[in-house]
């Protein structure tokens, strides 16, 4: 294993989730934000996650600490030049993306890996943007990152096969269990879970049912920790449209793939889920109300 350090981008839901266990597993770890406003909420967050860790008797107290200090927050992308491995997890806007890769290819030494924490896009094309396809891998994981024990290791058709097999021993070693994955849209999760959550949102749209009936359907009659509609609350709406969209333009053709109006008008309204304390339903902080 030659990868000692991490740089994450981003510390949002995803990132600070990475960041965190990317800590825990004893990493140096780096975390950048665009904002400052942003990386202290992200930084917030992972020291609520590892106190609850603490609470819950999963961690103990001079761990958490430990792992807290192997984490440095920045503002500047310099910051990550010397890191072994970048995991992204900004924003789902490919052009984006893409424009940090460039940035990233520019920046970080020749050896650095480069792998996008994307739920949706090719991520093909962002190693073409860094200029370095062959350094290029997804590591998706999965909400919460501190609980959720997947990540998904996406290759490319350029993906050096070293980096594909550094970029699944890293997701081993922060204690995840990895599954090879294809360059396709959704990969494999995200693949029946996103038309899932749209059909679900279809069912309400005609008034076939509610999104309280369909989500006790799911839990009580298929054994899903929680139903479609909290999922997307948990998930964020808008991350929701976003992969829907991304995915409608590059294959207009396919059905499931088209974003129902009634998550359309949620996202207008700023109903996004849990983040704004309302989505399909109403939250208090990190529980629904
Ligand atoms: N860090 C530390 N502790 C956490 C935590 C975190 N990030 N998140 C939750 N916890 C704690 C809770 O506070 C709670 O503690 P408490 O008992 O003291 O209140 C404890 O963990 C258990 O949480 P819950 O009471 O909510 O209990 P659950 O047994 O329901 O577990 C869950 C929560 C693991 C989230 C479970 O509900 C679940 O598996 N849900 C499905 C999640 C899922 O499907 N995720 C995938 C989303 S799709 C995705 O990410 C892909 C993307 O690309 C779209």
């Amino acid at each position: 294993m030659v990868i000692k350090k991490v740089g994450v981008v981003g510390c949002g839901l995803m990132g600070h989730g990475i960041a965190q266990v990317a800590a825990q597993a004893g990493y140096t770890v780096v975390v950048r934000e665009a904002e400052r406003g942003f990386l202290d909420k992200g930084l917030q967050r992972i020291r609520k996650s590892l106190d609850k860790l603490v609470e819950k008797e999963k961690l103990t107290r001079a761990d958490a600490d430990a792992s807290y200090g192997r984490l440095t927050g920045t503002l500047e992308l310099a910051d990550l030049a010397d890191c072994d491995l970048v995991i992204e997890a900004i924003v789902e806007d490919l052009a984006v993306k893409k424009s940090l890769y460039k940035e990233l290819g520019q920046r970080c030494k020749p050896a650095t890996i480069f792998a996008t924490n994307t739920s949706s896009f090719p991520v093909a094309e962002m190693g073409e943007a860094s200029g370095r396809p062959k350094n290029m891998v997804g590591l998706h994981f999965f909400n919460p990152v501190q609980l959720m024990k997947l990540v998904e290791v996406v290759r490319t058709p350029k993906t050096a096969e070293n980096v594909y097999a550094e970029a699944r021993a890293f997701g081993e070693s922060v204690g995840k269990v990895p599954v090879a994955a294809s360059d396709t849209p959704g990969f494999v999760v995200n693949r029946l879970l996103v038309p899932y959550m749209a059909e679900a949102m279809r069912m309400v749209e005609r008034g076939d049912s509610t999104p309280a009936d369909v989500d006790a359907g799911m839990t009580l009659g298929c054994g899903y920790p929680m139903g479609p509609f909290t999922l997307t609350d948990y998930v964020g709406l808008d991350t929701t449209l976003s992969i829907l969209e991304g995915w409608q333009k590059r294959f207009p053709k396919d059905p499931m793939f088209v974003p129902p109006q009634i998550l359309k008008d949620k996202v207008a309204a700023g109903k996004l889920g849990r983040k704004t304390g309302e989505g399909f339903f109403k939250w208090d902080g990190d529980k629904r109300a």
